[in-house]
Parts: C-alpha cells; structure tokens; sequence
C-alpha cells in the first residue's frame, strides 16, 4: 500500500549549458546578497566570474572556505558577516557542501541565539529563513532542491542531518558545464552517493507501487550507465545525464509514499564524523555489507532490483538477491570506492565509537522497520573490515 504524503517540491530547476547566466532573472535586484562558496575551485574554473558577472549591480558579499562536510561554526560566522551586512538572500556555489551549508545559513541568520544547534536538532525555534538558492558544481546530493543540511559540529564529534522544509532553496540552477573540472574521485563519489539515495528509498519493504519503482530502477539503469562513462571518457551527455539523475535521486519524488531506510547514510555520517573519510566512500563501505545482513528483510525488493536493473533471471530469490548484491559492490569498486576497510590502511577503524556516534546521535534502531539495533550494526561492520 502506498502511505500517505504530501509532495511540494517548490525548488525551480533551471538545468542546461550556459544557465547562470539566468541569475540575473532568478534573483531580485535590490537584494542584498551572500555568496557562500567552499575551498576555492569556484574562482579557479571561473564558475565565480560566470556568478558576478550574471548580478550586475546587486550588492554582493562573498564568503569562501566552508569545507567539505561543513562545519557550523563556519557556518555562523557566515551568520554574523549576513547579520553585518544585512543580507537579505543567500546564494550557494559549489557542491552539497556549499549547499547544504547555504540552506541551514539561512536559517540560522534570523534566529536570535548565539547558538541555535540545539533549537536546530528539535526543529524548535525555525522562523522564517532567508530565501536562498543554488548553483550546482558537483553533482551527488540532491541538495539543490531538497530541504535537507548534513552538517558537522566538530567540537562535539557529531555529523547530522538536519530537514529544514522552509530553507529549501528557491532555485537552483543545474549547469552540466561546471563540472567539468571536477576530479575524478570527486566525480566517482558524486555517481555512487546517488545510487545509493536510491537505493536507500527502494531496497525496503515491498508494496505495490509500480510507479515509485519504476523511476527509482530508471535512475538506477541510468547512473549505471552513464556513470563509468563519466569517469573514463566524460561526455557533455554524460554529465547532463548524471547531473539530472543525481537531482532526481533526492528531490522527494521517489521516496513519496514509501517506506526508506536511512541506516548506510546514518552509519556513513558517523565514519565521516571519525574518520573524515568522503561520504560516498563512508557509503560503499557499509552498504554491501549491510544489505547481505537484512537479506531475508529485503529479499523481495533485492530479488527485483536483481530482475529489472540487472537482468538477472531464475526461480531463486535468493541467488538473484545476492547475486545484485554483488554487482553492486562491483560497481561501487569499479567507481574507485572502497567496500572493506581493509582498503583504508591509514585508518584506525573502531566499531565502538561508530556506534557510540549514532547513539549520540539517537539514530538507534535504525533500518525501514526500526530493528537495526547496536548489534546488529556491530555484525555488519564487522563484515566490512
Ligand atoms: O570546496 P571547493 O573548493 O568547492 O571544492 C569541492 C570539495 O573539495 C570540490 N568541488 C565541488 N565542485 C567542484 C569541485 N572541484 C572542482 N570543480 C568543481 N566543479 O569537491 C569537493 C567535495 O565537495 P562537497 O560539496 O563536499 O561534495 P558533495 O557534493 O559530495 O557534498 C557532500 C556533503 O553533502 C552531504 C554530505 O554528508 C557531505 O557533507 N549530503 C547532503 C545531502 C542532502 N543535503 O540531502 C544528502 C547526502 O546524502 C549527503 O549526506
Ligand atoms: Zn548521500
């Protein structure tokens, strides 16, 4: 049966080659505006002259170096540089970090506290945040139009995700060019974050919901496809391909009325909060693992993700499974993404802390049936060493 939802995805796409020019149109003339950027790949492959030049005289402030996996307390000193200027919208550049930072920016901007987190985590105390948007260079996390912040708090050890529906950006534009001077490993995590935001919405409990399914096996094919093109000869198709994909993979439409499992995600935040490895290689690290340990949960949507995107055949559900469970870890090696820890050398894995963090984190159970319990995510990382 499909549950109830709501689906208002309010978030205007304005997806092509060449389209940050459209800035001019998309953003007011007499705002006062923020422009959030990271580590600096938006001044050197020319994405930041591209912005300004497409705001002519619009009071701009810039603020660069918040890094991947942002932490808060550069998110409010971008707070009380907004507050100085007062600024009136603020514009994300860059990747689901930049973005995601962007959006809980203009949260945080209006409220009163010096230090809103713990207002944040309850969902108390969220007014009216700044309007915002977005221009996408990396495409992996959907966060151009969704409402969600991941966000690291490094003084307490913690990396979690925060749904702020009201900071949702207005707009993002989704220009295919600006990722062009991404690396490859970037370009790797950005393909197999997004196959996993769908997997994470589809390999739950079966329902007769041919529609949601059949987008999510759709992008899956998709990302199968054009990802590895992308990393070996990267095409204009293949970047526009992954690009609206991604987006598609966690804009809310194929996770409307179904139940989803958030547990590799939650489990991946913890290991980037421990060990700050990238969160798509946080993600392959677990999921394989973590998918052989619920197979007999999972079995029927495994079975059919084997049928329909593999094209695996037979009577055997449980051969198809495993056998989809395979391909996957295949794919996410073949993306360059570890899928054991053993692959990390350089890193001190500890089982303990990694539960202690969803326990801090009151993630615990985890799973679409809330029975992934401390030992159960002790078995499964224990399979990923
Ligand atoms: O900081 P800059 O200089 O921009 O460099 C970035 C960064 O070093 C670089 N980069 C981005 N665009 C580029 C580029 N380099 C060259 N050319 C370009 N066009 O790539 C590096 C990684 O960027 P980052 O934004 O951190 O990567 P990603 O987009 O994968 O975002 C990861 C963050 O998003 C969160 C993750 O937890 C992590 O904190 N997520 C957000 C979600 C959401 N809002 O819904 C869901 C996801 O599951 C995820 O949790
Ligand atoms: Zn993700």
């Amino acid at each position: 049966m499909t549950l109830n939802f709501d689906l208002r995805n309010t978030t205007r796409i304005v997806f092509g080659h060449g389209r940050i020019a459209d800035l001019n149109e998309l953003v007011g003339r007499d705002e006062r505006i923020l422009l959030l950027f990271g580590g600096g790949s938006i001044k050197s492959n020319g994405v930041y002259d591209e912005v300004i030049r497409a705001l002519p005289s619009r009071h701009v402030v810039a603020f660069g170096g918040v890094e991947p996996n942002p932490e808060y307390d550069t998110i409010m000193a971008a707070g009380r540089l907004a507050r100085a200027e007062n600024i009136t919208f603020v514009l994300g550049v860059g990747g689901g970090s930049v973005i995601d930072a962007a959006k809980f920016l203009a949260a945080v901007v209006p409220m009163e506290a010096d230090d809103p987190w713990d207002a944040l985590v309850t969902g108390d105390a969220i007014t009216s945040p700044l309007p915002n948007g977005a221009v996408l260079t990396l495409p992996a996390t959907g966060s151009e139009s969704n409402p969600v912040s991941v966000i690291s708090r490094r003084s307490r050890g913690l990396k979690l995700p925060f749904a702020i529906e009201l900071a949702r950006p207005r707009f993002a534009v989704l220009d295919p060019s600006t990722t062009r001077s991404l690396s490859r490993r970037q370009l790797e995590n950005g393909v197999v974050d997004a196959v996993t935001h769908v997997l994470e919405q589809y390999l739950t409990q079966p329902a007769n919901l041919p529609v949601q399914y059949g987008f999510s096996e759709t992008l899956l094919s998709a990302l199968f496809e054009a990802g590895p093109r992308l990393i070996d000869h990267p095409t204009d198709d293949a970047r526009d391909t992954v690009m609206w994909a991604a987006n598609q993979a966690l804009n809310g439409l194929i996770g409307a009325g179904v139940t989803q499992d958030w547990s590799t995600h939650m489990i991946g935040h913890a290991i980037t909060a421990l060990y700050g490895i990238d969160h798509a290689r946080s993600l392959s690290l677990v999921m394989p693992h973590l998918l052989r340990d619920r197979l007999d949960s999972k079995l029927a949507m495994l079975s059919r993700f084997g049928q329909r995107v593999y094209g695996l055949h037979g009577d055997d559900d449980r051969a198809i499974a495993l056998q989809a469970i395979d391909l996957l870890e295949r794919f996410f090696s073949q993306m360059g993404c570890p899928v054991r820890m053993r692959e990390l050398p350089g890193t001190r894995f500890n089982v303990e802390d990694i539960i202690n963090h969803l326990e801090k984190a009151h993630q615990l159970p985890l799973g679409e049936k809330r029975d992934i319990a401390a030992e159960d995510v002790r078995r499964i990382l224990r399979a990923a060493t």
